[in-house]
């Protein structure tokens, strides 16, 4: 049988040399049909692949590699709760959290502890309302902060005012120093956000609010490690629930979200599952050719393997996303960020692209000139929302017309006579953009992240759910901990004997 590369290679190989000279401006004037031929609807969600460096029939061989990699059993796979995380024997069920379009026992078991969970979790939210609390902090890091941090500040328009909520997540104590003194103690309330509650950085933070706080009282956790919340002192019916069948990245739909729903109310938290549930139907059920994630990461393997480019960029054209880049690198880099299959065995191609980003127009008057004239072609989604929640329409309106040249710019180009005012073109972009950005359509735009991530990694032969790659770092950074605390052991790596030589000298006392 072959592997996932002999079958990208053998199939998109014959394109990419054909393609290899073609121009995204000739094929889009050579096909009158192409923008609403490239362009898919779901809901709110319109996506248009028009400006991306391929034509029909490479589209068409695409698809062929998404059925010869078995999409739709793979989206079912999942969906049933199969084991697709093989190398920690776990299912991933996030989509469990939100919908119910499986009849497995797995699958039906882990909705329902969802929705009791879910049901405990707006029974705490009631509470706090109630309370003369007003300020919430999330602590965590990773999946246990980038989800909800994005949905609390992409929501801001739907926040029902109640509390202010804050993140705090890195170890490096000037945050918890920063954050809390614009607190107050009485006032403040903390939710610990940890899967496995051992990670160093929220056990620490955890640790600085508590004795901030005075006790746990106003400590709340979301854990699948429920024993170890509790002997850190929060009590258990101020923990909730998490489960191994849900990785940290996938997670916001969970409990973990909590801070999601003190900022837009039980309401918007719905809303915001109701929106994922959507793009979690047209996954498992939309055929290849009009399955928005499906196109979304063909696209991505095209421009990826095809095409050989090694970044990506992802560009929202509204100040409200400014953090899905960040959200969506740990969601895409942790999860695809692999070199070796299930089976130990190299992919034999290039899997993930460094991914970064930044939002428009800010970063028109920072990177883009590298975008537009650098020596690397950058692929790019650009994010746009057609109705604005403000009414500073001549605003909107610059946004949006930035937003249309930026896509047209970079694929168009231009030719001037001085070649240092030439802009080469050909650079392939995807344009999603949503009707508004409310809970339902944020929900959606995540799912069609997360969705596209799996397949990708069905088609690179990979496993999205594991990351293994973050654990040597923590190792050797618990080994050098007490020689950076001054005690007196052995450290074998000369470099790092060197630079901990370096940093005694310096220390003041
Ligand atoms: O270090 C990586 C990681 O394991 C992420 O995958 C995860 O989201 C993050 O750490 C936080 O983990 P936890 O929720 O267990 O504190």
């Amino acid at each position: 049988m072959a592997t996932a590369a002999q079958r990208i290679d053998s199939t998109l190989a014959p394109h990419a040399r054909r393609l290899a000279q073609a121009r995204i401006e000739a094929l889009v004037s050579a096909d009158a049909g192409r923008p609403h031929d490239y362009a898919l609807r779901i809901g709110g969600l319109y996506a248009s692949f028009a400006r991306q460096r391929l034509d029909g029939d490479a589209r068409a061989a695409l698809l062929a590699l998404g059925e010869a990699a078995g999409l739709r059993d793979a989206f079912r796979r999942l969906f049933d709760g199969a084991t697709v995380n093989t190398s920690e024997h776990r299912a991933a069920l996030h989509v469990a959290l939100r919908s119910a379009l499986s009849e497995t026992v797995i699958a039906r078991d882990a909705h329902a502890e969802a929705t009791a969970a879910r049901a405990r979790m707006a029974d705490l939210v009631a509470a706090l309302e109630a309370s003369d609390v007003t300020d919430i902090v999330n602590v965590g890091i990773g999946g246990s902060d980038l989800g909800p941090r994005l949905v609390v500040d992409a929501l801001k328009d739907f926040g029902t005012g109640r509390f202010r909520v804050h993140f705090l997540t890195n170890v490096d104590g000037s945050d918890a120093q920063h954050l809390l003194a614009g607190l107050e103690p009485a006032r403040t309330a903390a939710i610990l956000v940890s899967k496995t509650f051992s990670t160093q950085e929220t056990l620490l933070n955890g640790a600085v609010v508590r004795d901030w706080l005075g006790g746990s009282e106003r400590i709340y956790a979301v854990s699948a490690n429920v024993p170890r919340a509790e002997a850190f002192g929060v009590a258990p019916e101020r923990v909730l629930p998490m489960w191994d069948w849900v990785g940290g990245r996938y997670s916001l739909w969970s409990a973990v979200g909590f801070s999601i729903a003190l900022a837009v109310g039980m309401d918007g938290f719905d809303a915001l599952l109701a929106g994922a549930a959507e793009m979690d139907a047209h996954a498992l059920d939309a055929p290849l050719a009009q399955n928005l994630p499906v196109q979304h990461a063909l696209t991505a393997i095209w421009n990826r393997n095809a095409l050989g480019l090694s970044t990506h960029a992802v560009l929202p054209y509204d100040e409200r996303l400014a953090l899905l880049p960040a959200y969506l690198q740990q969601l895409v880099m942790e999860s695809l960020g692999k070199s070796v299959t299930p089976d130990g065995v190299p992919v034999g191609l290039d899997t993930v692209p460094v991914l970064w980003g930044g939002p428009g127009t800010n970063s028109q008057h920072s990177f883009f000139q590298a975008l537009h004239q650098g020596t690397q072609t950058v692929p790019a989604d650009f994010i746009g929302v057609v109705n604005p929640a403000h009414p500073h329409a001549d605003n909107h309106a610059a946004l949006l017309s930035n937003l249309l040249a930026q896509t047209e710019a970079l694929a168009n180009g231009y030719q001037a006579e001085d070649p240092q005012k030439s802009y080469p073109g050909n650079r392939p972009s995807t344009l999603l953009l949503l009707d508004r950005l409310e809970p339902r359509s944020l929900g959606a735009l995540i799912a069609l992240y997360e969705h596209s991530v799996y397949a990708q990694s069905v088609l690179w032969g990979i496993n999205a759910f594991d990351q293994w790659g973050v654990e040597l770092g923590k190792r050797i950074a618990g080994e050098l901990l007490p020689a950076v605390q001054g005690e007196d052991v052995a450290v074998a790596d000369p470099v790092t004997r060197a630079l901990l030589d370096e940093i005694r000298a310096r220390t003041a006392r």
